[in-house]
C-alpha cells in the first residue's frame, strides 16, 4: 500500500516476467505474438494508472533472483502478477516463495498453456495462486489487474 497525499490508500502491484519474456516480439511470434516486453510493460502502467494503482515491472532470466523479487515484495506490493514462463512447470522454489510470501499471486500465460504440449499442462503455481489467466495475449494482463485488485478489495 502507497498512502497518497489525500490520505488514501493506494494499491501497489508488481508485474513479474520471469525467463525469454525479454525476448517477446521476435520469439515464436506465432505463439507469443508480435508485441514487446517494454509494450507490455507500458500496457501494466497505463491500465494501473486508470485504475489508480501502483505499478513496478520486473523481469528476470533467473530463478533465485525471482524468488528474491517474490520475497521483496511482501513489504512493498500489495499484489503481484506472475508469468514465471518455463519455470512455471519446473519451480517448486517458486510455489514455496509464493507460499511463504504471502502476497496474492495471479498466475498468467500468453499462450494457452493447457492446449499446448502436455508437460506445460503442470503448474507449480497454480495450486498456490489466487487464479490463473492464460490464453489471451498481452490482454491478459490487463485482465490480470482487474481481477488481483478486484480480489484485493474483496478482502479488505
Ligand atoms: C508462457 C508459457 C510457458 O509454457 C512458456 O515456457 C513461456 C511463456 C506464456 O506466457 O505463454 O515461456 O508462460
Amino acid at each position: 500500500m502507497v498512502e497518497t497525499i489525500l490520505g488514501q490508500q493506494m494499491s501497489s502491484l508488481l508485474i513479474l516476467n520471469g525467463p525469454n519474456l525479454n525476448l517477446l516480439g521476435t520469439r515464436q511470434p506465432e505463439v507469443y505474438g508480435a508485441t514487446t516486453l517494454d509494450q507490455i510493460e507500458t500496457l501494466c502502467i497505463e491500465t494501473g494508472r486508470k485504475a489508480g494503482c501502483n505499478v513496478t515491472c520486473y523481469q528476470s532470466n533467473h530463478e533465485g533472483e525471482l524468488v528474491e523479487a517474490i520475497h521483496a515484495a511482501r513489504n512493498t506490493h500489495d499484489g503481484i502478477i506472475l508469468n514465471a514462463g518455463a519455470y512455471t512447470h519446473t519451480s517448486v522454489a517458486l510455489m514455496d516463495a509464493i507460499s511463504s510470501a504471502g502476497v496474492p499471486v495471479v498466475e498468467l500465460h500468453l499462450s494457452n498453456i493447457h492446449a499446448r504440449e502436455e508437460f506445460r499442462h503442470k503448474s507449480y503455481i497454480a495450486p498456490v495462486a489466487v487464479g490463473q489467466i492464460c490464453g489471451f495475449g498481452p490482454k491478459g494482463y490487463v485482465l490480470a489487474i482487474d481481477a488481483i485488485l478486484d480480489h484485493l478489495e474483496k478482502s479488505r
